[in-house]
């Protein structure tokens, strides 16, 4: 971060007023901030602020009114390693995804080389809103970085998804993009997670020709699976699927062909590059894993798949009153990792997971070894945020030769970035 040379625009949202501890933190650590304001987002926080935390004049006209001298964003576009639009609001996201450029926040946005970082902010309903997916998408598929918003209570009282990520979460990610780039190129983080061939046109997409050129087609599982001990009862865990749809969405970004198998989950998924496959059981899930994976370049096992099912399920519901205190044989399911780590081939990769809540590492690379992966993405439950149901992970990718890559709290959807990203080098 040290020297490093960024622009932050902010727009007109409440969350204006976390931008103070988001300066703080990167002037700390050695960055030169110049911030770039919108006409409403003068209207939550003030210049003078701003401008006494980054140690610069604030721009927020395209020219000095006192003295008529220019403000140019064509120049902050050369100057900036990075810019970061926190927050940004519904209105700036779509006047950025049309080329509206109504203020000097966007001129300067139109205007940047450096690679762009959005942090949105705003209410729930807003936020769903499919104008405003649409329009994120579209920022996404330029290369821009989206940041998610969190979940939690809104302004309104609301609560739900739209709250800016905190600002230090937000630092750790940006933090984390300069520390990336040092060892590699200096686009390599946005060239990374765009590792396949970015020009795919949707339609051209076909899912009976795998594995042509650049393009990847990859095997994900993803959800929790059900065992059925009798007609209404089953044995399962807490997976919400999240993690799993957020790798399928980061895949079909690059344009690669994702074939999702979930188990049962509450999410939905209409990317055209998603082929889903909707499984109960972990039997089924290993069925639909064995018959996908031959065609596939790599597959990513994030199911929580139940490790023992009931040795026989009951046709009828078993009743309270007559059965009284009963006990259930429990057999264990296949292994689907242990097998497609079997059944790979040289021209495969193989990524599992682990769900740990305790010897994580130690049994992070047990799993990995046990299991001939190429890596695995440790997660635990000891660390708050990650894991299981929220919007958020914490994740340390282990590499088969024993590396170790720790990343901060950050979302499902940043956190499959990074783990799509370290796959690309793989498959460099
Ligand atoms: O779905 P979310 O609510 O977003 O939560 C995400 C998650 C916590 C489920 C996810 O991040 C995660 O950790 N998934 C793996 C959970 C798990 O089952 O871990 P494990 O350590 O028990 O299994 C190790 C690996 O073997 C995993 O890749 C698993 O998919 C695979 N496995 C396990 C058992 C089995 N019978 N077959 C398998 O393939």
């Amino acid at each position: 971060m040290q020297g490093k040379h960024i622009v932050l625009g902010i727009t007109g949202s409440i969350a204006a007023y976390k931008a103070c501890t988001l300066i703080r933190l990167l002037v700390k650590a050695g960055a030169e901030v110049q911030v770039v304001i919108t006409p409403s987002g003068k209207q939550f926080i003030t210049p003078l602020t701003l401008a006494t935390l980054s140690r610069n004049a604030v721009v927020s006209e395209f020219f000095d009114r006192n003295d008529g001298s220019w403000h140019s964003h064509v120049d902050l576009g050369v100057w900036a390693d990075l810019m970061l639009i926190a927050p940004a609001s519904a209105s700036t996201i779509g006047k950025m995804a049309h080329a509206i450029a109504d203020n000097i926040l966007l001129t300067t946005y139109l205007s940047m080389r450096a690679p762009v970082f959005v942090a949105p902010a705003m209410d729930l309903d807003m936020y769903k809103h499919p104008s405003t997916q649409a329009n994120i998408e579209r920022l996404r598929s330029f290369g821009n970085h989206i940041i998610e918003p969190a979940e939690g209570e809104l302004a309104s009282s609301l609560v739900g998804k739209g709250r800016m990520e905190e600002p230090e979460a937000i630092f750790e990610y940006i933090a984390q993009y300069f520390s990336s780039n040092e060892s590699t190129s200096d686009s390599s983080f946005s060239d990374a997670v765009s590792c396949a061939s970015s020009d795919v046109s949707l339609s051209d997409v076909s899912f009976s020709s795998p594995m042509s050129g650049s393009r990847k087609k990859v095997l994900i599982t993803a959800g929790p699976t059900h065992e059925r001990i009798d007609p209404v009862r089953f044995l399962g865990n807490h997976s919400t699927g999240k993690m799993g749809f957020a790798l399928a969405e980061s895949c079909a970004r690059q344009g690669w062909e994702v074939e999702l198998v979930t188990g049962p989950v509450h999410l939905s998924s209409d990317h055209p590059l998603i082929r889903r496959t909707d499984v109960e059981s972990a039997i089924q899930m290993h069925e639909a894993a064995i018959r996908i994976f031959p065609d596939c370049d790599v597959a990513i096992l994030c199911a929580a798949v139940a490790d023992f099912m009931p040795k026989q399920a009951e046709t009828t519901k078993i009743k309270r009153e007559t059965t009284g205190e009963w006990s259930m044989t429990l057999v264990p399911t296949p292994d689907i990792a242990r097998e497609l780590g079997r059944l790979k081939r040289s021209d495969q990769l193989l990524v599992g997971f682990a769900l740990e809540t305790n010897d994580e590492q130690k049994n992070a690379h047990e799993k990995l070894q046990r299991k001939n992966l190429d890596f695995i993405v440790l997660n635990s439950l000891r660390d708050k945020g990650a894991g299981f149901g929220g919007d958020t992970n914490k994740i340390t990718i282990i590499d088969a030769d024993g590396t170790e890559q720790p990343y901060p709290l950050q979302s499902k959807h940043a956190a499959a970035d990074e783990i799509i990203r370290h796959l690309c080098k793989k498959l460099s």
